[in-house]
């Protein structure tokens, strides 16, 4: 059953950030201001979720906006908490900022690129090879946003009790997740190559255009600020290396050129992490079907990272972890003799903070 505006917001402050007072306060605001709830009524319907709002309004802090609501936002430097005077401050905020919040809600999508997710990218990618017999991979992420997470092998990764010394190096972010499998992480060097890799995205974030990087950066949670710096590592590697992100609003029409036109030898990877969660039914329906097709005909393997009920019909669901809100489920699908095959590989922290890695 799908929930009110009003219950999507309080949801949100309750299950996805427990341990962000602003965003708490600011989203129970919302669920009972119509004035601000209404507002979202202006994003195309996939869209309305409480994080593009949220997104909106940040954006307009980072654009440098003079009010006092700015003294909350820990990414501009505030640091004032939460207290009785942030929902009339809320409210005068979005009324003088009504135009531009509009314009926000109407043309941007959420497109929070976030790297902690290749914590769980990395060792995904490294069991494909492993299964496949084959280092070499070609990784196509559908849904890239700025295509920061094409960057997963330039990246670090500290798993905890599993600590590898993974010292920070200058400009080479370091990706911190609790590690949470039986089995140890795979060793630091990669099991793979990636010999190519393509990014697609409804709209993609050009990382050379500021105001689409500062949408980018508005996406982020304020008050997160480590996951702020890795950002910036982030853009500052890839518009070094410059990988490839296409806009693509025709479905899979990119990757099926993109399949065709392959060196022999290369393991084709369909990445999706976050995206099939703004298609609608019919949409994700249409698309999980188109996904099956190419499987069987080009030997794609597909490493989908979503919610639960957005994964293949096939694959036997593992045990929700207990207690964790918007955990993302990252699975496997590939042909055997012209059958797909699924596999759970695990469950993650929707940013990579932790991860339960379910192989042996
Ligand atoms: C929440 S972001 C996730 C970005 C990235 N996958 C990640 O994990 O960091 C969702 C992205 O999906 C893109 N998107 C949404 N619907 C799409 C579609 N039908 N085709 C391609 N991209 C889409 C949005 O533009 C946005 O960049």
């Amino acid at each position: 059953m799908s929930l009110t505006p009003a219950e999507q917001f309080r949801q949100f402050a309750e299950r996805e950030c427990p341990h962000d007072p602003l965003y708490q306060a600011i989203c129970r605001q919302v669920a009972t201001s119509p004035a601000l709830l209404t507002l979202l009524d202006e994003a195309p319907p996939t869209q309305r979720k409480p994080v593009l709002l949220l997104a909106a309004l940040h954006e307009r802090v980072l654009a440098g906006t003079d009010h006092p609501l700015v003294a909350y936002y820990a990414s501009v430097g505030g640091t004032r908490a939460p207290d009785a005077e942030l929902p009339a401050l809320l409210l005068d905020f979005v009324a003088q900022q009504r135009e531009f919040l509009l314009n926000s809600l109407r043309s941007r999508n959420t497109q929070t690129n976030e790297i902690g997710r290749c914590a769980a990218l990395w060792p995904a990618l490294q069991a494909i090879a492993a299964r496949r017999g084959n280092p070499d991979l070609a990784l196509f992420d559908f849904g890239s946003s700025a295509g920061l997470n094409l960057g997963v092998d330039a990246y670090r990764y500290d798993y905890g009790r599993f600590q590898r010394g993974a010292a920070a190096e200058t400009g080479r972010p370091v990706i911190q997740c609790e590690w949470r499998g039986e089995a140890a992480p795979p060793p630091e060097a990669s099991g793979f190559r990636l010999v190519e890799r393509l990014g697609s995205d409804l709209s993609p974030i050009d990382l050379h255009d500021e105001l689409a990087v500062r949408w980018l950066r508005a996406c982020l949670w304020p008050s997160e600020r480590e996951r702020a710096v890795r950002l910036n590592q982030a853009i500052a590697l890839a518009r070094a290396a410059g990988h490839r992100v296409q806009a693509s609003r025709a479905g899979l029409d990119l990757l099926r050129d993109w399949l065709k036109q392959l060196p022999p030898g290369v393991q084709p990877v369909l990445f999706n992490s976050w995206v099939l969660f703004y298609f609608d039914r019919e949409s994700w329906q249409r698309h999980v079907e188109a996904v099956a097709a190419l499987v069987r005909e080009h030997g794609l393997v597909w490493l989908n990272a979503e919610l639960p009920a957005l994964h293949a019909p096939g694959l036997a669901r593992p045990a929700v972890p207990p207690d964790e809100g918007s955990a993302t489920l990252w699975s496997l699908q590939w042909a055997e003799a012209g059958e797909l095959r699924h596999e759970a590989l695990a469950w993650s922290h929707p940013h990579g903070r932790w991860l339960q890695w379910l192989l042996p």
